[in-house]
């Protein structure tokens, strides 16, 4: 099923215009140099299926195929936009569904984190791929220059969640596998909410089912927004291996209205 191509023709001409503000550069645009069009050959697409493969992964590997197709039929000209990007994994299956495209590269992945190596990643690396790195490490350095081959606009955002902003235009798939507490969730409801297009955007929230592995009230806060908001949004798949949880923005939100205590236990409103 091509979640898009049925509600592609409803978005009209002035509203494809309107969301098309450019966004500013925060780093440089990897693999600007090369590849930004044309089709890939199969040769070329094994090749980064196998770069894609080595990355050290919290889940976007695993999830590739989900990505990937997401990107591939995302509407052209709007943005893809990653939370938590980690060393990269989901970042490069994204980045090779845009590819998939063919000529059609008018999709930028914008993909967000503080990319500082902290104690539980460093040995997550380590344990997942051989990757040793050092304690408040940037990361960033490592991850453009892994993500460089895959050859798709790709814009990073080094910078903790409470400070992200968004100008960059309507959102056509959501991915957010770092904004899994209250504060945080309500930060980037409130920031890119307002870009998601009803009937079109994708969300897929990657810690939605954290909370059983936790036990943590705090990590519920995603399903109680989606629970207190049940007809704006359609759940589309689970990917209950990881804690992923998928859903089709489906009615128009106030999300400047999102109030806190919808992220809350309803007993504690
Ligand atoms: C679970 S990992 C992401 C894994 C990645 N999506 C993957 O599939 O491999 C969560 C990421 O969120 C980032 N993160 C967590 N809290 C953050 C914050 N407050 N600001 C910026 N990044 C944050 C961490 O640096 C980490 O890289």
């Amino acid at each position: 099923m091509n979640y898009f191509r049925s509600i592609r023709t409803q978005l009209s001409a002035k509203a494809k215009r309107m969301f098309r503000t450019p966004i500013s550069h925060e780093l440089p645009v990897a693999g600007a140099d090369r590849h930004l069009a044309g089709d890939l050959t199969a040769e070329e697409l094994r090749r980064l299926e196998q770069l894609a493969g080595q990355f050290p992964s919290m889940g976007g590997k695993e999830i590739g195929p989900f990505l990937r197709k997401l990107a591939r039929e995302a509407p052209s000209d709007m943005a893809i936009v990653e939370v938590g990007s980690w060393l990269g994994a989901g970042t490069a299956q994204l980045a090779i569904g845009v590819r998939e495209r063919g000529a059609d590269q008018s999709v930028t992945i914008h993909t967000y984190d503080r990319w500082i190596a902290t104690g539980g990643e460093i040995e997550k690396a380590l344990r997942k791929s051989g990757l040793v790195l050092s304690k408040n490490q940037d990361t960033l350095p490592w991850v453009m220059e892994k993500l460089r081959p895959f050859g798709a606009r790709i814009k990073f955002v080094k910078r903790d969640i409470a400070a992200i902003d968004w100008s960059g235009g309507a959102i056509s798939v959501y991915v957010d596998d770092a904004s899994k507490t209250p504060a945080k969730f309500h930060h980037v409801l409130r920031t890119f909410g307002p870009s998601w297009i009803p009937g079109i955007t994708v969300l897929v929230l990657m810690d939605y089912y954290y909370w059983e592995k936790t036990g943590s009230e705090g990590h519920k806060c995603q399903k109680y927004f989606i629970e207190a908001h049940r007809k704006h949004f359609t759940h589309i798949d689970d990917f209950r291996r990881g804690s992923n949880a998928a859903f089709l923005y489906r009615e128009k939100l106030d999300f400047e209205g999102v109030n806190f205590s919808s992220l809350l236990h309803p007993s504690e409103i």
